[in-house]
């Protein structure tokens, strides 16, 4: 462990956030995402509910808090691109520079989530459409599922909604302009909150609102099996962005004086609370319809329509709301290709579009293993099952979680304390002190123990 690192108050080589609140903005618009409204519902509904959750939020709050806290730090300290920053870092703190593997690890996993993650944010918009044409309306569950399988089973339709969203996401990040949508996520993002509430009343009023809260919270945990604890691991970091370097780089450009620690705390609170709410208003859909909660991937696409259906003014809400979720999804994706781009300008010396089209057409290709995954390639399962199972499953639950792992040994173990608290807190306060403590020893001894649990092993 190093003691006496050089003084670091670097710069960033691309200027700063204008503010904390905007520096909150894109990593809260990197955080909520399908994450929050598609996958919390599905992975919550596959895992039996209330048990699932609780270790959900355990997670959280235990291990993606203080993870996330130590990726703005490194971020800011490091100033440059993940996998630069991780050089630079390990060359300061351990005279190692090989610790750079996490940025490109990181990298990887960019790469692979965005290539199926785009696919289910074309499935969302090409529900806009479907939304506005009114053709929910006055559906019942057989109708809803019938659209949805016509969609999931055409490898067309879903190819080309995958090309257009992975349009979106090259064009944005080639001109370099993800900081102009720090306006956009200010003002969608409470919209998007503000549908959800809208929602949550229909869910109330019109659908088993009891049934719903009952299957969320309360714990039954005979229902939780070894894989699902692992589940539950993987999507705290994947709800939160962190294990791959997407909030590090973003950390790059937080100025000096804000505080990690409140910074970090009011994204995960609020990206919490947007998946509960999300699943609050999807279960009592859900069960007053006689669903099954664990239908998988395909959950909001065909319980959500059945509330547009009978909502008055129901063809615009549901517009208005696969359009406020594609645009979620669009500022995750931007964040899960901007560190990969980063990298290819510094280290391969390509222009900015150069390097977006470039690793965007490769994700896009990569991408149709996943379009496929529900038409053509359907029959072609190994392992966890389709291509598209399969990556979720590699990214989520292993390769994030082993990223945040290595991230938070090397704030807590191998950065010296006084780096760390010159980020989060000088003084080495209380707050400092215990997030040393999560990072030293509750997140780390917890990712491995879900892993040897997952493998058996106790
Ligand atoms: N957090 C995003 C979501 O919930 C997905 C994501 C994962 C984005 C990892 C960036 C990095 O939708």
């Amino acid at each position: 462990m190093a003691t006496d690192p050089a003084p670091a108050r670097r710069t960033s080589l691309h200027g700063e956030w204008s503010s904390r609140f905007a520096f909150i903005l894109a990593v809260a618009g990197s955080a909520v995402g399908l994450g929050n409204v598609w996958k919390f519902p599905y992975i919550a509904g596959e895992n039996g509910g209330g048990a699932f959750v609780l270790f959900y939020l355990l997670c959280v709050f235990l291990i993606g808090l203080p993870i996330m806290m130590a990726e703005i730090l490194i971020g800011r300290r490091g100033r440059r691109n993940p996998v630069a920053t991780m050089e630079l870092l390990g060359n300061e703190e351990a005279g190692n520079p090989h610790w750079r593997l996490i940025g490109l690890v990181g990298i990887s996993a960019g790469i692979l989530i965005l290539s199926f993650y785009s696919v289910i944010a074309g499935w969302a918009a090409a529900y806009i459409l479907k939304g506005a044409s009114g053709a929910f309306t006055g559906l019942d569950a057989n109708g809803v599922s019938q659209i949805f399988t016509g969609l999931a089973e055409s490898a067309a339709v879903t190819g080309f909604w995958h090309t257009v969203f992975m349009l979106m996401t090259i064009v944005v990040v080639a001109n370099g302009v993800e900081r102009g949508l720090e306006k956009a996520v200010r003002v969608l993002m409470p919209s998007l909150i503000a549908l959800l509430l809208v929602l949550l009343g229909y869910s109330m009023v019109a659908a088993d609102f009891s049934a719903g809260v009952d299957f969320l919270f309360a714990p039954r945990f005979s229902e939780l099996t070894r894989d699902g604890v692992l589940v539950a691991l993987g999507h705290a970091f994947f709800t939160l962005s962190v294990g791959m370097g997407a909030v590090m780089a973003y950390g790059a450009y937080l100025p000096d004086e804000h505080s990690i620690g409140k910074t970090a705390a009011a994204i995960v609170a609020a990206d919490t609370g947007i998946a509960l709410l999300a699943g609050l208003v999807i279960f009592p859909i859900v069960f007053a319809n006689g669903l099954d909660p664990a239908i998988g991937p395909g959950l909001i696409f065909q319980s959500l329509p059945l509330a547009f259906g009978q909502l008055p003014g129901g063809s615009l809400v549901a517009t208005a709301f696969f359009l406020l979720l594609t645009f979620a999804a669009w500022t995750s994706a931007i964040s899960l290709m901007e560190p990969g781009v980063a990298w290819l300008i510094e280290t391969m010396r390509l222009g900015r579009t150069a390097a977006a089209w470039l690793l965007g057409g490769t994700i896009w290709l990569l991408g149709f293993l996943s379009a496929f995954s529900s038409n053509l390639l359907s029959g072609f399962t190994f392992f966890r099952g389709t291509f598209f199972d399969n990556l979720d499953y590699l990214t989520a639950n292993i390769m994030l979680p082993l990223g945040g792992l290595a991230i938070v040994f090397f704030a807590g173990w191998i950065m010296c304390r006084n780096s760390t608290a010159d980020e989060i807190d000088p003084q080495a306060g209380r707050g400092y002190r215990i997030w040393r403590f999560l990072a030293r020893w509750v997140a780390p001894v917890a990712v491995v123990l879900v892993f040897l649990n997952v493998i058996g092993l106790f």
